[in-house]
């Protein structure tokens, strides 16, 4: 096996480059890891399976020198320096027209420099997200790849045989130029956020409003699980209730503390939608719902203060579900709007033709927002040429409408009881805005010209006005 070469490389044997490496075995690709941690290289080369060839390196050099021309290779360890480090330790090792695939969470204008930097010495590097987790880097993840189209030509094969697979079609594809695959996962990664909120929401109204057990909340997801709310986050959020706690005689979930916390990627997904400008309201809220759990101390005195009581929800149990159903689907459904018309204007403004209909495609199955939605998002983008807005499809119009009034309802019974639930009511405002003709922004207008000269435009003819305002007061 001395002259073994290898036709592809990862740098990080952490549980995720593991997986997505024996994933690559399994596929008949002979595949070669390196990590500094020996015990590391161990536990690859044992769980790989019979048959399979996966050999471990504690020395980059060798991996580097194992692997068939051009090389193709990926590295994954956390954002942000120890990316640039490796990069480092790389270069020197490798020759021209080589792939270095960063499939780790960067920020997209990292990515963006290492592109360039990179390709000043001939050397192509991808920005490419990967979600599912362990499990679904092991038995199939999607895959956001994106930057130089010929070096994805090159490792289209590898990525399609491990992709997860949705009738047979895998869940990669590329999707744009640059940045635009770490972009595309910061988006994915923005609208999980979201998602998860307004399930929490959804478990608090059912939890302490309801009184619902925790038997009771898992037969729900379940069973909604099996309906159109049928999605990786609904069925591992059944699970999850049902799950008991190994020290006490409670459910585990009961004895974690309510501080959430988060690697980054929500919050530059909601940081770069205020950029560029796009609105993501549901997004922003839930990166902000976030960081007000983080203040448990704070929150505790508060309650105290304000002698926090939360009012039992006196409605009939299954109506009331029955409308969180619906809730819980329209926001969701709103929060996959606002994520991809970020997507649909950062493609242009930031030149990287992201082809929407294939983001929708790779987010159907292996992702942690794979969900039965996505199915109605790729019919909506065959409809559609151009779609700014999920919002403007009209089988999806159709399908907010028969949820809105549950929508209503809920928002309504949940800020009469005292709970918080801004996910849900920053999606209803999000869909009432989106979709008013009009709305009282003349008065902004208004307001920042009296005070400040700022212009604005009339209704009845072309042009920028100015008025002063004094002049009419007096
Ligand atoms: C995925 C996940 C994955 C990870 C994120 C979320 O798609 O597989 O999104 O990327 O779980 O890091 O992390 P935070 O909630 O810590 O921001």
């Amino acid at each position: 096996m001395a002259n073994e070469t290898y036709d592809f490389g990862m740098i990080g044997l952490g549980t995720m480059g593991r997986n997505l490496l024996l994933n690559m075995a399994d596929h008949g690709f002979k595949v070669a890891g390196y990590d500094r941690d020996a015990q590391k290289i161990s536990i690859l080369e044992e769980n790989a399976n019979k048959g399979t060839i996966a050999k471990g390196f504690t020395e980059l050099a060798d991996m580097i020198n194992s692997l068939s021309k051009p090389r193709k290779l990926m590295m994954l360890v956390p954002a942000g320096n120890p990316v640039d480090d490796v990069i480092k330790g790389l270069l020197p090792l490798l020759d021209n027209g080589d792939i270095v695939i960063d499939g780790g969470n960067s920020h997209y204008t990292d990515t963006l420099r290492r592109v360039n930097a990179l390709k000043e010495k001939d050397i192509h590097f991808m920005g490419i997200g990967i979600s599912g987790g362990e499990q679904g880097a092991r038995n199939g993840p999607s895959i956001m790849p994106g930057g130089d189209a010929e070096a994805y030509a090159v490792v289209q094969p590898i990525l399609e045989a491990v992709a997860a697979k949705v009738n047979k079609t895998p869940c990669v594809a590329y999707l744009g130029k640059h940045a635009a695959g770490h972009y595309v996962k910061m988006v994915h990664n923005g609208i999980e956020y979201a998602i998860m909120q307004l399930i929490s929401e959804c478990y608090d109204l059912m939890h302490r409003g309801l009184g619902l057990s925790n038997d009771e909340l898992s037969d729900v997801f379940a069973k909604w699980n099996k309906e159109d709310l049928k999605a990786y986050l609904i069925e591992i959020t059944a699970d999850i209730f049902k799950y008991e706690d190994d020290k006490t005689t409670n459910r585990l979930v009961d004895m974690i503390v309510d501080k959430a916390g988060a690697k980054g990627t929500g919050k530059w997904t909601s940081q770069d939608a205020i950029d560029l400008p796009v609105p993501v309201p549901t997004i922003d809220m839930a990166v902000t719902v976030r960081n007000i759990s983080s203040f448990k101390d704070q929150r505790k005195e508060a309650a105290e203060l304000y002698k926090t009581a939360v009012k039992k929800i006196r409605k009939d149990k299954d109506a009331f579900i029955q409308q969180l159903h619906d809730a819980l689907y329209f926001g969701t459904l709103i929060s996959y709007s606002q994520g991809m018309s970020m997507l649909e204007v950062a493609s242009t403004e930031l030149d990287m033709n992201i082809p929407l209909n294939e983001v929708v495609k790779v987010w159907r199955g292996g992702c942690i927002i794979r969900s039965s939605l996505l199915d109605v998002f790729v019919k909506a983008f065959e409809q559609h040429a151009v779609l700014p807005n999920l919002l403007l499809d009209n089988g999806i119009a159709e399908l907010l409408l028969a949820k809105e009034q549950n929508m209503r309802e809920v928002i309504v019974t949940a800020i009469n009881a005292g709970f918080p639930c801004g996910a849900l009511m920053t999606a209803l405002t999000y869909f009432d805005a989106y979709r008013s003709a009009e709305l009282p922004t003349n008065l902004i207008q208004a307001q920042r010209d009296y005070f400040g000269a700022h212009t604005y435009q009339r209704v009845d003819e072309p042009g920028t006005f100015h008025t002063e305002w004094i002049k009419v007061k007096l």
